[in-house]
């Protein structure tokens, strides 16, 4: 074990660009923000200034309307990632944010010694960008969170997307360049050609309007449990630290709301704000409101994450679906954050992470059933999120 943690903190010390840490150094050179407030989690294990560094930088690309950008460009690496500066119509970065997972690093930082002054910075850039989602991400005012692009989600090519993709035009006034595809052993690993030409619209749409949400706006149980998290945990940090901030009578609210889009089958819904469908798929992400269910022992979902778990763990897609694909990014394969995160609520998902690590390195992701690495090597959270679970 202790060649693995040293193989994860070199990891972690390889993708370091000063005060903040690139998910991988060929197919990712910028920031990208989910990224990097677990890449914070695994600082805490090395470096506590480094960490507290990392999620300064992070918090630092804040828009004026709190959002978080989920890319921010290395100036050094244009050419080395698609879509750049030109196609975004942005300096800096992209114009879309990320699941907001860094109140859950403050909180984590903060348990572990990081100094009290730091955290109380951090606390209002926190509530911003957490507002940020309240007011610019919920179109239909359901206290619930509608993504504005399938990279918004962090979990690209789920198949909960394909519905509202159907409804973008494939149709781009920029060149499409796949950089992405020569990085990867096989490009099947990757999203199609036709995706990527309909979250191009997605983004030449958000510049021609304002950057409002308008060809693409999901509603999604994921992103929802996620953000609820973060209030939870801006809610004790501030308990701690005897500052009001409302984060939990927020998180109440949406997670009343959430835990009732629960259908029969156990999965919660998403909802198409554009054409107005609430719709089923049998995703991880669909399960993720278990994660905020005090009751989830008995919730019906909870046994539904039986047919998620391959002989190697957590698939991100119902195994037994016709749309599962063992190899494709987010239609199958399992990832070490939501493995990460579904310990919370079963320690199965650890010891599935550390085997997988065993047997094929800090991947990007891993084909459920045979253990196999899959996307990218080095890849900063799985290295972060094993020094957390090894040191729990
Ligand atoms: N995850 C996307 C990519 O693959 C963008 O955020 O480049």
């Amino acid at each position: 074990m202790q060649n693995l943690i040293d193989e994860a903190k070199d990891i972690l010390i390889k993708n370091d660009r000063g005060d903040f840490t690139v998910p991988s150094p060929h197919l990712y050179p910028h920031l990208w923000a989910w990224d990097s407030a677990f890449a914070a989690m695994g600082w805490a294990h090395i470096d506590m200034d480094r960490a507290q560094r990392e999620i300064d930088y992070l918090l630092n690309t804040q828009w004026e309307n709190g959002m978080v950008p989920h890319i921010t460009f290395d100036q050094a690496h244009l050419n080395d990632y698609f879509p750049g500066p030109d196609v975004w119509e942005h300096p800096l970065g992209s114009t879309i944010s990320q699941p907001p997972v860094w109140a859950m690093a403050v909180e984590y930082l903060f348990k572990r010694g990081a100094d009290e002054a730091w955290v109380r910075s951090t606390i209002d850039k926190i509530k911003k960008t957490h507002d940020f989602f309240h007011t610019h991400r919920d179109p239909q005012n359901k206290n619930l969170i509608a993504i504005a692009h399938p990279w918004e989600s962090g979990m690209d090519n789920c198949v909960a997307w394909d519905v509202g993709m159907d409804l973008v035009p494939n149709k781009i006034r920029n060149e499409l360049k796949r950089v992405d595809k020569e990085k990867v052993a096989d490009a099947a690993e990757r999203p199609t050609d036709d995706q990527y030409l309909r979250y191009l619209h997605i983004v030449e749409s958000l510049v021609d309007n304002q950057f409002i949400p308008t060809v693409f706006k999901t509603y999604d149980p994921m992103m929802t449990t996620l953000l609820v998290l973060g209030e939870e945990a801006l809610a004790r940090v501030c308990d701690k630290l005897e500052i009001s901030t409302g984060a939990q009578a927020r998180a109440d609210k949406m997670k009343e709301a959430l835990l009732a889009t629960q259908t029969d089958s156990g999965y919660y819904t998403y909802h198409n704000a554009v054409d107005d469908k609430t719709y089923n798929s049998p995703t991880l992400g669909s399960l993720f409101p278990l994660l905020v269910d005090a009751e989830f022992k008995t919730n019906s979902a909870y046994p539904v994450l039986e047919k998620h778990i391959g002989e190697f763990g957590l698939s991100s897609h119902q195994i037994k679906d016709t749309s599962f694909d063992e190899k494709c990014y987010w239609r199958g394969p399992t990832w070490i954050n939501t493995n990460y995160l579904f310990s919370m609520i079963d320690k199965r998902f650890k010891e599935y992470s550390i085997d997988l690590i065993k047997k094929s390195g800090f991947r990007e992701y891993y084909n459920p059933l045979n253990g196999d690495g899959l996307g990218a090597t080095q890849f900063t959270w799985s290295a972060a999120l094993f020094l957390c679970m090894v040191n729990e």
